[in-house]
């Protein structure tokens, strides 16, 4: 059992199949919430429907899921919703402003930006009726640096910090809080969402230097687990972290002061 307790508390994780999100999904259960995941992908075969869990399978960047989410879990769950956490994510093929095109740059900022936005304007509308709430966005050290990943990526991250600064202000009053984390390099699938084949090789020689500054490609040497992430999650969902609103926390193991 964590020795966060969350019993009592609902929590929607969005990216819930893979990586961060599902590693989160575990650790929000054993510490007694109940948890709506939602994906594109299937519910993971590690993760049974339960009292406590439930799965909505569909793409976040249509624009009937925000409310459908919400509904599916007010109606597994009831009213309330304590917790949104904006895991879900895609990266990019590390192409510059020159190379990007425009297929790549709106699918980016329609997943990585676009839907946990309108999640949370669905979402809040649950919270304030409570006037209670915790929200974190999974930004990335790419939201904090230009020289992480390709231009989509970067800017979709940076643009959710944004989105999550004025969450904090303009909600505070209603109790609602709203976080977001910056990891660095995450042992995830995430890379398997590109083919290599289509990388910017140009752009991802000029990142590598700054890479390696966190992590080893080859050895996987200062790669975070998702389990370490998914731990800052739940610290920023849970009310030890009652006073943090408006935080952008890196968990990059030092990266981030570079
Ligand atoms: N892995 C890293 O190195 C790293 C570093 C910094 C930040 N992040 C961020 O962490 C978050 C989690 O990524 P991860 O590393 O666990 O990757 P992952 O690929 O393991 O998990 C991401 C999940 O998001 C889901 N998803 C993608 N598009 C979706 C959509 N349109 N609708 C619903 N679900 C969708 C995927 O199916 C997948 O299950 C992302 O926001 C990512 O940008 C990852």
């Amino acid at each position: 059992m964590s020795s966060i307790n969350l019993q009592g508390k609902v929590a929607i994780v969005t990216g819930a199949s893979s990586g961060v999100g599902l590693a989160t999904v575990k650790a929000l259960l054993a510490a007694g919430c109940s948890v709506m995941g939602a994906d594109i992908s299937p519910a993971p075969d590690s993760i049974q429907e339960a009292t406590t869990f439930a799965f909505t399978q569909g793409d976040l960047t249509k624009p009937e899921s925000p409310r459908a989410l919400v509904e599916a879990c007010q109606k597994k769950f009831g009213d309330k919703i304590d917790i949104l956490l904006n895991v879900a994510g895609i990266m990019d093929s590390f192409a510059s402003v020159e190379t990007v095109t425009q297929a790549e740059y709106e699918r980016v900022m329609a997943v990585n930006l676009n839907a946990p936005i309108w999640l949370m304007h669905e979402v809040v509308k649950v919270m304030k009726v409570h006037k209670s709430g915790a929200i974190v966005n999974v930004s990335s050290k790419a939201g904090m640096s230009g020289a992480a990943s390709g231009l989509a990526y970067t800017t979709s991250k940076h643009g959710l910090i944004g989105a999550t600064k004025s969450t904090a202000w303009l909600l505070k009053s209603q109790g609602i809080r709203c976080n977001a984390i910056c990891p660095g390099a995450v042992a995830t699938n995430i890379s398997a969402g590109v083919d290599p084949s289509k990388y910017d090789m140009q752009s991802l020689a000029a990142l590598g230097p700054v890479h390696a500054l966190q992590a080893n490609a080859q050895t996987g040497e200062g790669v975070l687990s998702p389990e370490t992430v998914a731990n800052v999650l739940l610290f920023l969902a849970s009310d030890l972290s009652k006073d943090i609103n408006g935080a952008v926390l890196p968990v990059d193991s030092g990266w981030s002061v570079v």
